[in-house]
């Protein structure tokens, strides 16, 4: 059943005292995109995406709920230890969108308490594994109000709340390659939750190094509520969907057959064509810097030299993922710190989990 209503949860509880719950989640980083949502709040992809969650990158969510006491306030938010009302504006909203899922909501005051092991609004997805984590804890509350929920449940409305707070959060419920988005040749896909990806996956798809160089950790230029939005008018944007439907088809049979060249250049064109859509949506962005760039080249010629299974991609960012297969760990790993590492603030050894 994929309808809203599955997850209604109504106020037939009691209420249980103040209580606290934990959460961690990971980042992931698209190997196809989603850029574009429908035009109204609830969160509706206009193509369907796939990722790999992320080893090392992740959010960690404490959650104390307490009985609302009148006029309390009701959210405050601590980020790695310090009070961050601008965070407020998002959480607020977030709130409000799944309140009639969540109808217990509305009994508490809540305290968040959050770290990130990575830099916020860099470009590595911070917005993913902080909204699916605070979405997980407030699965805890409601299995710890309603205890029939089956894990099966448990995942899938976390899924779907994280959705509400961030399109991509949606796919770091789960680790592995995850799928979103309705896709024909995907059973299960959907557009109100993501999914485990349901097919076979050759064995140098299951073991892949993630490497990330931070080229700039200034929060984003553009945000991405931003970029979807100007998705609607975008005179390129019918052609983009198209484009993502057919890559995902074939990176099915990529995935099956283990072919890592097919699977590298999938993703560089993956990632160009989003900050192609980036770069030529009015007004036009330019997310990429000359660090970015002299990364891109550096890895095409040693590529090339080396005959080495090593591809980037990017997030709406400057940063770049790298990656490989971990047989080939070693010498690429030695290469990144000789030869990338002076165009990069910072390097995040991650993996695909
Ligand atoms: O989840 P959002 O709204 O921050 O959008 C994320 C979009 C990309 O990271 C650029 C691509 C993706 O599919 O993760």
């Amino acid at each position: 059943m994929k309808t809203n209503c599955f997850f209604y949860r109504k106020k037939k509880y009691s209420i249980n005292p103040n209580g606290v719950v934990t959460s961690k989640s990971h980042s992931n980083i698209a190997l196809i995109k989603y850029w574009g949502k429908h035009n109204n709040k609830t969160q509706i992809p206009l193509n369907s995406s796939i990722s790999y969650s992320l080893g090392e990158v992740y959010t960690v969510t404490r959650l104390i709920y307490q009985k609302k006491k009148e006029r309390n306030l009701p959210i405050k938010v601590f980020f790695s230890g310090k009070e961050k009302t601008s965070f407020l504006p998002k959480i607020l909203e977030f709130f409000h969108r799944i309140s009639s899922y969540c109808s217990y909501l509305q009994d508490f005051n809540f305290i968040i308490e959050t770290y990130n092991t990575f830099p916020h609004s860099s470009g590595i997805a911070s917005s993913a594994s902080s909204m699916s984590s605070l979405a997980l804890c407030i699965m805890e509350i409601e299995k710890k109000l309603v205890s029939s929920s089956k894990e099966d449940f448990f995942l899938k409305k976390s899924s779907f709340l994280a959705r509400l707070g961030s399109g991509s959060a949606c796919r770091s419920i789960y680790p592995g390659l995850v799928v979103w988005g309705c896709h024909k040749s995907i059973k299960g896909s959907n557009n109100l939750y993501a999914i485990p990806y349901p097919y076979e996956v050759h064995s140098i798809f299951t073991k892949i190094e993630d490497t990330i160089l931070i080229i700039d950790d200034e929060p984003k230029k553009i945000l991405s509520s931003k970029g979807h939005q100007l998705m609607n008018d975008h005179p390129f944007a019918r052609e983009r969907f198209k484009c993502a439907t057919q890559n995902m088809s074939r990176l099915i049979s990529i995935l099956k057959i283990g072919d890592f060249q097919e699977f590298g250049e999938l993703i560089e064109h993956e990632a160009l064509t989003l900050h192609a859509m980036i770069m030529t949506s009015r007004p036009y962005f330019l997310c990429m810097k000359p660090n970015t760039l002299n990364v891109i080249y550096t890895v095409w010629d040693f590529r090339k030299q080396n005959k080495k299974n090593i591809y980037f991609t990017l997030d709406a960012g400057a940063n770049v993922h790298l990656l490989y297969p971990i047989q080939e760990k070693t010498f690429i790993l030695k290469w990144i710190y000789s030869d990338l590492f002076v165009y990069s603030k910072k390097i995040i050894e991650s993996f695909c989990l």
